[in-house]
C-alpha cells in the first residue's frame, strides 16, 4: 500500500507575513492524518517556513533546484543549499520552469540528480500540452520526459523519488483532467517504470496536478494510480487545502 502524499506548491505568491500565516494554520488545522502533507514555498522563504512548521508533520518543499552542485551559477539555488534549510521535496520540471524558462528534459534531469546527491526527494513533473494532447501525442511526451530521467538517473533512483503528471492544460485553468483521464496516464506512467522494475512501480508515488479543488479531489484520489496530489491555487487557502488533504 503506498503511502499518500499532498504537496501544495505555493508557486510566486504572498508575502513572508502571509506564507507564515498560511503554514501555521495547516499546521494547527491539520490534526491527525496517515498521508504525508507538505508545501513548496518560495526559496527566501523557506527558512521562515521551517520554523513554523517544525512542530508539525507538514514537511518543507522547494520548488526548484540547480541542475549543478556549486559554483559560479549566479542566481541558482543548490540541492545542499536546500538541506541545509531542512527541504525534504523539491520540485524538478514544473510546466512553468519548462515552458517559461526553458527548462529542457536533460536540465531536469540534472536537477532530479542534483536533489537525491543531498538526500532530497525529487518530485518530477510530467504533462503534455494541449496541443500534444490534440495530436494525441500524450503517451509519447509523457514517456520522453520520464525517459530522460531514467537514463541519467537509473531506476532505482525512483525508490527515493517522486513522480507528480501535470496536463499543462489544467494547470491554473480549472479545467481538471477527468478522474479516468488522469487516472490513464497515471497508469501510463506506472507501466513505464514496471518494465524496468515492478518493485519500484509498485512503490513509487504518483501525484495528479492541475486544478485540484476541495470538490474534485476525493474523485481524483480514489483512482487507483493517483497516490494523492500536487495542489496550485487551492492550496493559498488553508481551509481547502486541508479539505483536500483530507480527501484522501
Ligand atoms: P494549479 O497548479 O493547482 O493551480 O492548477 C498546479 C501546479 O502547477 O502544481
Amino acid at each position: 500500500m503506498r503511502q499518500s502524499l499532498i504537496m501544495g506548491n505555493w508557486k510566486m505568491n504572498g508575502s513572508r507575513e502571509e506564507g507564515q500565516q498560511l503554514a501555521k494554520a495547516l499546521a494547527e488545522g491539520l490534526g491527525s492524518v496517515n498521508q504525508e502533507v507538505a508545501v513548496c514555498v518560495p526559496f527566501v522563504y523557506l527558512s521562515d517556513i521551517r520554523t513554523v512548521l517544525a512542530a508539525s508533520p507538514i514537511a518543507l518543499g522547494a520548488q526548484n533546484v540547480a541542475d549543478q552542485a556549486s559554483g559560479a551559477y549566479t542566481g541558482e539555488v543548490s540541492a545542499a543549499m536546500l538541506a541545509d534549510c531542512g527541504v525534504k521535496y523539491s520540485l524538478v520540471g514544473h510546466s512553468e520552469r519548462r515552458s517559461y524558462y526553458g527548462d529542457s528534459n536533460e536540465s531536469v534531469a540534472k536537477r532530479f540528480v542534483q536533489a537525491q546527491k543531498q538526500n532530497i526527494i525529487p518530485v518530477l513533473c510530467v504533462g503534455e500540452t494541449l496541443e500534444e494532447r490534440e495530436q494525441n501525442r500524450t503517451f509519447q511526451v509523457v514517456e520522453e520526459q520520464l525517459d530522460t530521467v531514467i537514463d541519467a538517473a537509473g531506476i532505482e533512483a525512483f525508490a527515493n523519488a517522486v513522480i507528480a503528471y501535470e496536463p499543462v492544460w489544467a494547470i491554473g485553468t480549472g479545467k481538471t483532467a477527468s478522474d479516468e483521464q488522469a487516472q490513464e496516464v497515471h497508469k501510463y506512467i506506472r507501466q513505464q517504470i514496471a518494465k524496468r522494475s515492478q518493485a519500484i512501480a509498485d512503490k513509487v508515488q504518483i501525484l495528479y496536478g492541475g486544478s485540484v479543488k476541495p470538490d474534485n479531489a476525493k474523485g481524483l484520489f480514489a483512482m487507483p494510480d493517483i497516490d494523492g496530489g500536487l495542489v496550485g491555487g487551492a492550496s493559498l487557502d488553508a481551509k481547502g487545502f486541508l479539505q483536500i488533504c483530507h480527501s484522501v
